[in-house]
């Protein structure tokens, strides 16, 4: 089998490490445009994720047989249906599909039309309906939080919490000046009612008929320990039993899984593919935040940690349609991504350092070192690129465990700048102590 994954973060890493990991066939892995960690795991291929016909003419001359996308950027533009055209298998939802997440204002009138929880919300066509709305009184008293969010894909820069409609004003205006979030993305704003609890990551594989849950997932967005400074990609991930008790995600199940796979059955773009669904649990049952079509990062390499069902098989069963024939299990365990990320981000960095100690830490099936932004220069060091430069995941018997491992081996490594988060995981700890 011959397989591309496209992307560059430690999500494809870890998607590719997994699939090497747990397939029984031999695999050819092919990456674009990877990075330098990827590069030990498969052929990095110098073609953007955006540039869709280099990609479709090299998946041709190269015999690939399985083709999985990583980002939303080119399921949004239609990937999927342009490889799909061209005969070629992709793993991935349809551009139509993919709207769940690149326009917000079509995910909330989809969850209104299915009735699926979510926080209340109204749509403005421009700044100036945004402003009249936030002054209208709808969204709560003059003291209470407000959310105003950019319709379109904006890398998560398109969101905005304010602490109150005041200060949404402004967040009003700084979406739709253009300078933060493209212009093409902030031509809807929506607002919304803030939502309080504790967030959660829940993903699954959908073949358009049947789907399978992925273990539920915390991410860690503030780039700062208790959760202060601006909101990034994601510090760092967890798996745990406590992360979602049963008889909520039984809940979640009924009210928003099944909704959303029949709902988007009904209207006419079956969901085939990754659906990571967003989730807020507040005092009022779990309600949605958001829809993504893909594969969440870092949520993805403590997940993927933890699989034990052959992924090349499943990503197969997902394009033939035979999910329903599969099980998928995954080790009974916990685990922790915490990522280490360049100093300034998520504002501007500066990137070239040499890594250190990358050697020390002895990997295996419980811990990995999964690169998002490195390169690897011909001397064999490996050197930043990006903001999120590698995401040290261990899995283990508790989360404690899981934690240790990756604080353990974070010791070993460092860079000019090296930034990230103590208290990763800590926060659920506390949660749980407090009953929340
Ligand atoms: P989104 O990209 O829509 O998930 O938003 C990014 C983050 O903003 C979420 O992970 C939440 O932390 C926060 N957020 C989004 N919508 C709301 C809401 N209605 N109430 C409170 N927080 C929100
Ligand atoms: N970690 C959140 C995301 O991938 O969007």
């Amino acid at each position: 089998m011959k397989i591309l994954v496209l992307g560059s973060g430690g999500r494809e890493h870890a998607l590719l490490w997994a699939l090497k990991r747990t397939s029984s066939a031999p695999l050819q892995l092919y990456c674009a445009p990877g990075n330098g960690g990827i590069s030990q795991l498969a052929s990095c291929v110098p073609v953007s994720a955006a540039d869709h016909s280099s990609l479709i003419e090299f998946a041709r001359m190269n015999d690939i047989d399985l083709t999985v996308v990583g980002p939303e950027g080119p399921l949004a533009a239609g990937i999927v249906d342009q490889f799909e055209h061209a005969g070629l298998k992709i793993v991935g939802p349809s551009a139509a599909a993919s709207r769940l997440e690149s326009s917000k204002s079509f995910a909330k009138d989809f969850m209104r039309r299915h009735k699926i929880p979510t926080a209340a919300y109204a749509i403005a066509n421009s700044a100036a309906e945004a402003l009249d709305l936030l002054r209208g009184g709808k969204f709560g008293a003059p003291q209470s939080p407000v959310v105003v969010k950019a319709d379109g894909l904006a890398a998560g820069k398109g969101v905005i919490v304010a602490t109150s409609p005041a200060e949404a004003e402004v967040a009003v205006k700084e979406l739709s000046s253009g300078t933060v979030v493209a212009a093409e993305a902030s031509r809807q704003l929506l607002i919304e009612e803030a939502l309080q609890g504790r967030e959660v990551s829940l993903l699954l594989f959908a073949d358009g008929r049947d789907y399978a849950l992925m273990p539920a997932a915390r991410d860690h967005k503030r780039v700062g320990d208790n959760d202060t400074g601006p909101n990034t990609g994601g510090m760092g991930a967890i798996t745990d039993a406590s992360v979602l008790e049963a008889e909520t995600l039984n809940a979640i199940v009924r009210d928003v899984v099944e909704p959303t796979l029949e709902g988007a059955g009904q209207e006419g773009f079956p969901f085939r593919g990754i659906l990571f669904i967003g989730l807020m649990l507040t005092a009022n049952g779990p309600k949605v935040l958001e829809y993504n079509v893909r594969f969440g990062d870092p949520e993805t390499q403590a997940i993927l940690i933890r699989l034990k069902a052959d992924l090349c098989q499943l990503f197969q069963a997902i394009v033939e349609g035979d999910l329903g024939k599969m099980s998928v299990e995954w080790s009974d365990q916990s685990s922790a991504c915490v990522v280490l990320a360049s100093k300034g981000y998520p504002g501007p960095y500066e990137t070239g350092f040499r890594l250190s100690g990358l050697d020390r830490i002895v990997t295996g099936d419980d811990l990995q070192v999964f690169h998002a932004g490195t390169s690897r220069a011909e001397t064999g060091d490996y050197l930043t690129t990006g903001g999120r430069v590698l995401g040290i995941t261990a899995a283990g018997a508790t989360l404690p465990q899981a934690l240790g491992s990756c604080y353990r081996a974070i010791k070993k490594v460092t860079w000019e700048g090296m930034q990230y988060r103590r208290d990763i995981g800590q926060f659920n700890e506390k949660l749980k102590a407090n009953n929340v």
